[in-house]
Formats: C-alpha cells, sequence, structure tokens
C-alpha cells in the first residue's frame, strides 16, 4: 500500500541519484556546467529569497522530484488543506492555521476575526495602562505559562523581532516543569503589576498546570482569591477547565480543534507576540505568512518555494541516507529558530506508519538541530566539514541588520555565512596532509531576507510549515497528529506515584526502581 502512488517515480530517482553517488561526482563542477545555475536555481518571494543551487540537482533531477509531487498528488493535498477538509485524518479535524491569518477572516472564519478584535484590546488596554493588579497598580509584565507549540513560537518570535518591540510591558516565558524556570523568571516581578497568561490549548498539560498553580500560589501569599481574575487569562479549546481554575470568562481566549498546536503562534498563542511588538507589529507577521500561504496555494510546483525545501530534504533523506538537516541562521536574533522548528518538523514528520496505518518501508522525518552562526563554526562545524556524517543545511541570514553604525560586523557575519556554504560545497582537496583535507560535496540551502521584520518572518515560519505538510503528503503520513508523545505523559503520572509511595515501585522495571531509590536515598528536603 504505502508508496504505491508513486512508485516509478521513486525508482527513477533513486536510478538517477547514483550520478551524485560517483566518486568522481563534485556538487561545485555543476556551477561550471551551467553558468546560469544561480538564476534557474533559485526563487524570490517579496523579501524572501531562496538559493538552492547548492544542492545534488540537474534539470533532470528537478523533472523528476516534480514527477513524484504530481504522482503524490501533493496540488490536490495543498487544495484540501486550504478547503478546510479533514486532513488530519487520526483526529478526525481540519488543519486549517492559513485561516489564522486570512485577511477576509470576518466573512470566512468571523471567530478567527472577533478572537483578533478581542486581543487587539487587551492589547490596547494593557499598553494604555488601564489593565490594572489588585492593588490598582498598572500591569508591567506578562507571563507567558505554556509548553511546545504554547511556548516555543510565541517566545521565538519575541526573542527574534525585539527590535520591533514596544518596550510598554516585559513578556517573559515560562515553560519547563523545573520549579527553577519559574522562580528565576518571578524573582525580579511584583504580584500586583504581573497577569499571567496559562497557554494551554487543552488545559491538561502537566507541566503548565504545575506552573499556573505555582504562579497563582505567588500571587495570593500577597492578596486574596479575587485577585486570580485580575492576574490571569488564559488560551485553550478546554474552557470549562480554565474556568475552574479560577479565570472569568471574559479573560478566555478560545482556540479551535483545527488549530494544531506547533501551527498556533498566529492564534491567541499569539498573545504575547501582539503584546511585545503591538497589534501592527502581529498583524504584520500574519500578513507575511497569508503572503506565503498564497505563494503555497497558487505558485507553479516548479517554483514553489515550499515544495522545492520538501523535495530536497526527500531527495536527501531517501537517497543519501541524510539523518538531520543543520537550520543554521546567521543571526542572533533567529537562536531560537531551530528549537520552534524541531517542534514544527520533528513531531509532525516523525512517524512510521502510513495514513492509512500501515508500516512504512522507507524513511521519514529526520533530525532538525542547529544554533546561531557564526557561533557554530567554533563548535560542531568541524563535524559538518570533515566528519562521516552527510547533514545538508539551511543557511537563514538577513541582508540587513537592524544594529545602528554596525554595517562592518554585518558584513562579516553575511561573509562568514556565505563561505561556510561555499566551503561545504568546494572543499579544500589538495592539502599537503590527509588530516588538512576537506571533501566539500556538501549541499546547502540560503534563505535570504532583505531585512528581519515581522512580515518577512511570517513568511519564513509559513514556509517551513507548508515544507512540513508537503513533506508529509510525500510520504503519504499525518503531518498534524502526535501520539508517540502521549505515552511518556502517561508514564510520568505513574512514576510520580511511585516516587510518592502511592503505588508499588514494583510495578516498574528494575532500572526505573533503582533510580527512584537513589533519589530518595540523596533526597535533603
Ligand atoms: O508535546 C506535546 C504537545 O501536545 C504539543 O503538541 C503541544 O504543542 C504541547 O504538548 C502543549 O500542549 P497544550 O497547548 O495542550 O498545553
Amino acid at each position: 500500500m504505502d508508496g504505491s502512488r508513486n512508485k516509478a517515480a521513486r525508482l527513477a530517482l533513486r536510478k538517477h541519484s547514483e550520478e551524485f553517488r560517483r566518486k568522481e561526482f563534485r556538487l561545485s563542477a555543476l556551477f561550471g556546467a551551467d553558468t546560469n545555475r544561480f538564476h534557474e536555481y533559485s526563487l524570490n518571494h517579496e523579501g524572501l529569497l531562496l538559493d538552492y543551487s547548492k544542492n545534488f540537482i540537474k534539470s533532470e533531477t528537478v523533472s523528476l522530484l516534480l514527477d513524484l509531487v504530481e504522482q503524490s498528488q501533493v496540488p490536490a493535498a495543498i487544495d484540501s488543506m486550504f478547503r478546510g477538509e479533514e486532513i488530519n485524518t487520526t483526529e478526525q479535524r481540519a488543519a486549517l492555521h492559513v485561516a489564522l491569518r486570512d485577511p477576509q477572516a470576518k466573512t470566512n472564519t468571523p471567530e478567527v476575526s472577533a478572537s483578533l478584535d478581542r486581543i487587539e484590546s487587551l492589547v490596547a488596554e494593557l499598553h494604555d495602562g488601564k489593565w490594572t493588579g489588585y492593588s490598582g497598580k498598572a500591569i508591567t509584565d506578562v507571563v507567558n505559562l505554556g509548553i511546545g507549540g504554547s511556548d516555543l513560537g510565541p517566545a521565538m518570535v519575541c526573542d527574534a523581532l525585539q527590535h520591533f518591540a514596544t518596550h510598554k510591558l516585559s513578556v517573559h516565558f515560562v515553560s519547563n516543569v523545573d520549579p527553577s524556570h519559574l522562580q528565576n523568571t518571578l524573582k525580579g516581578l511584583q504580584p500586583e503589576t504581573t497577569l499571567f497568561v496559562i497557554a494551554s490549548k487543552s488545559f491538561a498539560t502537566l507541566e503548565t498546570l504545575k506552573n499556573a498553580e505555582t504562579a497563582r500560589d505567588w500571587l495570593l501569599q500577597q492578596t486574596d482569591a479575587t485577585a486570580t481574575a485580575k492576574h490571569f487569562v488564559a488560551i485553550t479549546t478546554n474552557l470549562s477547565a480554565a474556568t475552574e481554575f479560577g479565570i472569568e470568562e471574559r479573560n478566555l481566549y478560545p482556540l479551535w480543534d483545527w488549530v494544531g498546536g506547533r501551527f498556533s503562534l498566529w492564534s491567541a498563542i499569539g498573545l504575547p507576540i501582539a503584546i511585545a511588538l503591538g497589534m501592527d507589529g502581529f498583524r504584520q507577521l500574519l500578513a507575511g505568512a497569508h503572503s506565503m500561504d498564497e505563494h503555497f496555494r497558487t505558485a507553479p510546483l516548479e517554483k514553489n518555494m515550499p515544495v522545492i525545501l520538501a523535495l530536497l530534504n526527500f531527495w536527501y533523506r531517501e537517497y543519501f541516507d541524510a539523518h538531520s538537516t543543520a537550520v543554521i541562521p546567521y543571526s542572533q536574533r533567529l537562536n531560537l529558530l531551530p528549537s520552534f522548528l524541531q517542534q514544527l518538523c520533528m513531531e509532525s514528520l516523525g512517524k512510521s506508519v502510513d495514513k492509512q496505518g500501515a508500516a512504512i518501508e522507507h524513511n521519514t522525518g529526520d533530525i532538525i538541530w542547529g544554533t546561531a552562526g557564526t557561533n557554530g563554526q567554533h563548535s560542531y562545524f568541524q563535524l559538518l566539514h570533515q566528519g562521516t556524517e552527510f547533514v545538508p543545511v539551511d543557511f537563514i541570514a538577513a541582508a540587513n541588520s537592524d544594529a545602528q553604525g554596525s554595517a562592518e560586523a554585518h558584513q562579516h557575519l553575511l561573509a562568514n555565512c556565505f563561505s561556510q556554504s561555499l566551503a561545504l560545497m568546494e572543499g579544500k582537496l589538495d592539502a599537503d596532509s590527509a588530516h588538512k583535507v576537506v571533501t566539500g560535496n556538501k549541499p546547502s540551502n540560503t534563505l535570504l531576507l532583505e531585512e528581519l521584520t515581522p512580515y518577512n518572518l511570517g513568511m519564513l515560519l509559513a514556509l517551513y510549515e507548508h515544507k512540513v505538510y508537503a513533506l508529509s503528503v510525500l510520504w503519504n503520513i499525518n503531518a498534524f497528529d502526535q501520539w508517540g508523545v502521549e505515552l511518556g505523559k502517561k508514564l510520568s503520572t505513574k512514576v510520580f506515584a511511585a516516587m510518592s509511595a502511592d503505588t508499588d515501585q514494583e510495578l516498574l522495571d528494575e532500572s526505573t526502581q533503582g533510580l527512584i531509590q537513589k533519589v530518595q536515598h540523596w533526597k535533603k528536603d
């Protein structure tokens, strides 16, 4: 069953890939053979350029990959997503994050537009100092309590776009159930001027609920329970659980089951972004994402950036045994982007049965990793250049910096970015010792933004979202569920009970018992 839809295209690609695995193949030679290569293998969409010329491809490769796209019915799958069909088949839901940034939301999804209006009012109230805490003082700090998709996106965007922040309030993020995360954050804050945002689609996530309870205790050490209404808002689909926690109806911001956690930063989950950047900044982010949505929906396949990125990922994963992709932003502001992409890509594509439930016989999602360049050059780049792992790289950079008077430093940053992709491609074969030989022949993409603005970041994030969806269609897997995460959650309840001596430890394996006993032996309080 699996793969039968596109068997012929896959076979043709496997055969074709042999050409690039020949000993004498040189990636850099492709440029000699085709002086127009950069123009042929790059795409522009507004302030975003994708250069994919440093890849193991030529025109035949692209046409074979595009055959695969057709045989896998990617165009029909794109239409299904935009039409709001139940493409999340194991949960019987649509995956309609594109509706969250649709400028026609007022008519198409009035609930989305109403939610945006409510966020706008809340942001205005906070920015104008009209939202006051229990003592009558205006709120100065907002703490987002959420994890996974209810944290990574907003935290990354707020960090990346600090140069667009209004600085009217400070926004903080607490995700880990490790108590030091919340404690460190609360250290500099005052209960009377702090607003907590409980961001949890399910309102059932252990880490978030524990942190919310601890935050409420911290507040109630200073005042009485009525203050909860002034200091907590929640974003969730589980309105009854949030109400039970003590959150007033007017402070509840709804989500819908058709918004997947890792695709949710565009919804009310993006509230911290709107607070940090102001509503205009948040709307710009949505507008940029919408522009990429339109590109994905309408651009011909051979000029479709998400489709091309998906095909390249597929190509290396399937025929070159690539186990991972490094995403390396040459931008300190985008340092959190790889963590965000880890959830987006790995939670979506880490599957081993197809949409029909049959075991998959080929590779699916790879490992996504990376940190900001140039720092990475002084840690893991050695392995990229001379190690035995084959790691395709996505380089990301912005042509302009927001740092004043920094033109020279920024030029060094870009020069390093471009020279790393060049070094990976060309290598150095004429060395005086084997230890100094750098083989090269390592492919990469470069995504170049005109500048890091909310609009351009919106485009970039939507690009990766759609790349993930296109890949899931090629692999015939559901990108929108994450059943694998559930097991660990369930077991943690069992282990917690065993650690509290509520249940018999002997129900657990010997290793886990040993670890628990050692903790009990070492425990100080
Ligand atoms: O890690 C699993 C997961 O379910 C993610 O998919 C989700 O983003 C995260 O937990 C948080 O879930 P919630 O928003 O329901 O608290």
